[in-house]
């Protein structure tokens, strides 16, 4: 968790609202992307039923990272892979434009405004 942090702190990548979630949130779901046994990227979310009567297993992405010399490698891609190993549904609330265009590639589709009025949610359904 350590590294996460200086990652976050380093980059300038939402270091309060990251390093809030890991200390406060009741069950935050950290994965962290290694190289040579050093940390160059991180996934943070949550695992939520949609509703107790579908019990379908959704995940929230709330923070994905990956440092820049690092990207475009498949990274993140794997990382989908793996959370629909485990989740039927993948809700990703985003601003950034490449995360966008990242996720209209994959299916992905808009889901919703977010509460903030900023972030977009997009939702991608395991196929
Ligand atoms: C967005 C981010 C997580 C992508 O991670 P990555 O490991 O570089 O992505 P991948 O190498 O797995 O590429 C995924 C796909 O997106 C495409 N892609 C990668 N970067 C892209 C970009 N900037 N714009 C458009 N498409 C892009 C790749 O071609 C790939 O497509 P493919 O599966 O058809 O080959 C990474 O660039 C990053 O950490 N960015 C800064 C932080 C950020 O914006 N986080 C999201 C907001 S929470």
């Amino acid at each position: 968790m350590e590294e996460v942090l200086d990652i976050v702190n380093k980059y300038n990548f939402y270091p309060e609202d990251v390093s809030f979630m890991l200390a406060f949130h009741a069950d935050p779901r950290l994965t962290t992307f290694r190289h040579q046994g050093r940390v160059v990227g991180f996934a943070l979310g949550k695992y939520f039923k949609k509703t107790p009567s579908k019990g379908e297993s959704c995940f929230e992405l709330d923070y994905v990272f990956i440092i820049p010399e690092h990207r475009g490698q498949g990274l993140f891609s794997r990382c989908l892979d793996d959370l629909f190993e485990k989740y039927k549904i993948l809700y990703i609330p985003t601003r950034e434009q490449n995360m966008i265009q990242i996720l209209n590639k994959k299916g992905f589709k808009l889901d919703k405004v977010c509460l903030n009025g900023i972030d977009l949610s997009f939702r991608g359904i395991k196929s």
